[in-house]
C-alpha cells in the first residue's frame, strides 16, 4: 500500500516531538504498521521558529482550515489546543471532508465531542483521542476496547501532569507554588493557559471524557463540581503529612444511587495508597468494573514525548486498519522479519 499520509496541525511541544518520532523511526513504523507513515504536510502559527525539526519538504500551509480542507493527506493530527477557533474549525472541516482525525484536544472533545463524534460516524471515519486524557496512558483504549462488556462503576485518578507536578515538588523540596508552576511550564507539561491546570479545568475536560466512555453518558464538562490547587499552601501539604495524608487533585466520576457524580478536588489520600505514590508529572487512574474488577495504570501524563506516543498510537491503528494495510502482525512484527533473539549475557 502507499504510505499513510499524515498532516500535522500545531507544531508546539507535543508535534515537534511527534514530527521527529515519525521521521527518525519511519522503517520500524512502516514494519509494524503495515503501511509506511509519512508527514506530507504541517501548519503552526510561526513558520520560521526554530523547532530543532526538519519539516522543508513538507508542504506548508499557513492556517489549520486551510491544511483540513485543501492538503493531500489521509489523517489529521490537531495539536493546537483550545475548544473553540481554529482548532475546532480545522477538525470539523477535516472530518466533514471525510479525513481520518487524530486529536489530544481534551477542551474541544469536552466542548464538542459528540457532536465531532456524530460526524465522524456519518463519515465513516476515525476520531482517534487517546493522548487527550492522562497523555501516554492508554486510558480511552482500555475503556473503549479491553473493557468490552463490563459495567463500570467507578473512574477515578490523577490526570493532570501539572498540578501533581507541583503538589509533588512543594511538598518534597519547599518549592513556591510559582516557582514549580514556572518549571512545568518550562518543561512544556502545562496548558497555553495555566490556568486550566491549576483550577482543575483540564482534569474535568479529561474526566468528562473518562465518564462518557464509562457510562455512554453525553459528555458533561459543565456539571463537575470543580476546585483546583490554586489555594494549597505548603502548610496544608504539611498538615496532611502529620495526619498520614498525601494531597492530589483528583477527578472522580462514580455511579451513586441518585445518578452519575462527577468531582475534581484536591484529596487527601493515605500515604500508602498506590495513588499517593504517583509523583510529579506521572498521571495514574483507577477504573472499577464488575467482571475485571480494579485497574489502575500509571505512566507519564504529560509532555512532549509521552504525549507524542500516545497519538503516535491513534495514528498506527488507522494505518492498520485502512484498506490495502498488511493485517496486524499476531507478534506486533511481521513473523518473518522478527530478529532472531539472542540472549543477554
Ligand atoms: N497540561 C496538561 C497536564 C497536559 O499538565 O496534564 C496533558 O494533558
Amino acid at each position: 500500500a502507499d504510505a499513510l499520509k499524515v498532516g500535522i496541525a500545531g507544531l508546539g511541544t507535543v508535534g515537534a516531538s511527534l514530527v521527529r518520532i515519525i521521521q527518525t523511526r519511519a522503517n520500524e513504523l512502516a514494519t509494524t504498521c503495515g503501511r509506511a507513515i509519512e508527514i506530507t504536510a504541517v501548519t503552526a502559527r510561526d513558520r520560521s521558529r526554530d523547532r530543532g525539526i526538519d519539516i522543508s519538504g513538507i508542504a506548508w500551509f499557513d492556517t489549520p482550515e486551510k491544511m483540513a480542507n485543501e492538503a493531500d493527506i489521509d489523517v489529521f493530527v490537531e495539536l493546537i489546543g483550545g475548544a473553540s477557533g481554529a482548532a475546532a474549525d480545522s477538525v470539523k472541516a477535516a472530518l466533514t471532508r471525510g479525513l481520518h482525525v487524530v486529536t489530544a484536544n481534551k477542551a474541544l472533545l469536552a466542548a464538542s465531542g459528540v457532536e465531532l463524534a456524530k460526524i465522524a460516524e456519518e463519515k465513516s471515519v476515525l476520531l482517534n483521542f487517546e493522548a487527550a486524557v492522562a497523555g501516554g496512558i492508554p486510558v480511552i483504549k482500555a475503556l473503549r476496547e479491553s473493557l468490552t462488556g463490563n459495567t463500570v462503576s467507578r473512574v477515578y485518578g490523577i490526570m493532570n501532569g501539572t498540578c501533581n507536578y507541583i503538589l509533588t515538588r512543594m511538598e518534597k523540596e519547599g518549592l513556591s507554588f510559582a516557582d514549580c508552576l514556572k518549571e512545568a511550564q518550562r518543561l512544556g507539561y502545562a496548558e497555553a493557559d495555566p490556568a486550566f491546570d491549576i483550577e482543575g479545568n483540564d482534569t474535568a475536560h479529561k474526566l468528562a471524557i473518562l465518564t462518557t466512555l464509562a457510562f455512554g453518558t453525553q459528555i458533561a464538562a459543565d456539571e463537575i463540581y470543580l476546585e483546583g490547587i490554586s489555594n494549597i499552601s505548603i502548610e496544608d501539604i504539611h498538615a496532611a503529612a502529620d495526619l498520614g495524608y498525601r494531597i492530589k487533585l483528583l477527578g472522580v466520576a462514580q455511579l451513586t444511587d441518585s445518578g452519575i457524580e462527577q468531582r475534581v478536588h484536591p484529596t487527601m489520600v493515605p500515604h500508602d495508597s498506590v495513588i499517593a505514590q504517583v509523583d510529579g508529572v506521572t498521571n495514574a487512574v483507577a477504573i472499577e468494573s464488575d467482571i475485571l474488577g480494579e485497574l489502575l495504570m500509571v505512566g507519564p501524563g504529560a509532555g512532549g514525548n509521552a504525549t507524542a506516543s500516545a497519538v503516535l498510537g491513534d495514528i498506527a491503528d488507522i494505518a492498520k486498519s485502512s484498506p490495502g494495510a498488511q493485517r496486524v502482525p499476531v507478534l506486533g512484527t511481521p513473523a518473518a522479519s522478527l530478529a532472531p533473539y539472542k540472549r543477554a549475557r
